[in-house]
């Protein structure tokens, strides 16, 4: 379900805008690359593929479960890890982090501190923190957001609805609900999330 609700997405261009931006603003040689709430690790593969070695972290351990399935499945060898954002420490240095979907999951300023401060860690001086879709300019209060897709006989309808929380904390509220339809039958899923917007 999570792919067809994604399915919009372009993944291999979005990898080639990350080594376009690797290009441009590193100023050290990229081997490996961290993927910050991770998620099924979508892009992965392609990073793979391209070289690079590729760790991924996310809380959800059916998300890196479904991860390291098509890992195995395409025979790409990868490190999934459970870990939080907000508090996590890697083996290994590496130079390139980031973060789609607007997935900087954090509720606080605090929460936001600690997560800049694990990232500085584990990133190599001269590296580069890329975040897509986590910088708002203007509030997002009021913003939906809805998208049908479909793959065979299943169809996704997802939509995403933003509240303010708390203006002063730039504080937000996401509900995603999504509805599947398969054999004729509709099923549900929803669930929300408070963001410190940046
Ligand atoms: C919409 S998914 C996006 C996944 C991935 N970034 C992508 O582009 O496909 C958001 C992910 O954030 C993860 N997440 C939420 N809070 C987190 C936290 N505090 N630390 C790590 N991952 C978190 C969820 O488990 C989920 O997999």
């Amino acid at each position: 379900m999570y792919e067809i609700a994604f399915s919009y997405r372009n993944v291999e261009y979005e990898v080639g805008v990350i080594e376009q931006l690797i290009s441009r603003y590193t100023q050290v040689p990229v081997r490996r690359i961290l993927e910050l709430a991770c998620g099924p690790a979508v892009h992965a593969p392609l990073l793979r593929a391209r070289g690079y070695e590729y760790a991924g972290i996310d809380t959800s351990v059916g998300m890196l479960a479904h991860g390291r399935a098509r890992s195995a499945a395409r025979q790409t060898p990868m490190t999934l890890l459970a870990a939080d954002l907000r508090a996590f420490s890697l083996p290994h240095a590496c130079q390139l982090a980031f973060i789609t979907l607007g997935s900087l999951c954090v509720e606080s300023t605090c929460d936001l501190q600690a997560h800049f401060a694990a990232v500085a860690l584990a990133l190599e001086s001269g590296g580069l923190y890329l975040l897509e879709s986590c910088v708002n300019c203007a509030p997002n209060a009021g913003r939906v957001e809805s998208s049908q897709m479909g793959a065979g006989s299943t169809l996704v309808d997802a939509t995403c609805e933003c509240r303010t929380v708390d203006a002063a904390e730039q504080l937000i509220e996401e509900r995603l609900t999504v509805i599947a339809t398969w054999d004729g039958q509709q099923h549900q899923y929803s669930e929300a999330a408070r963001r410190r917007q940046i």
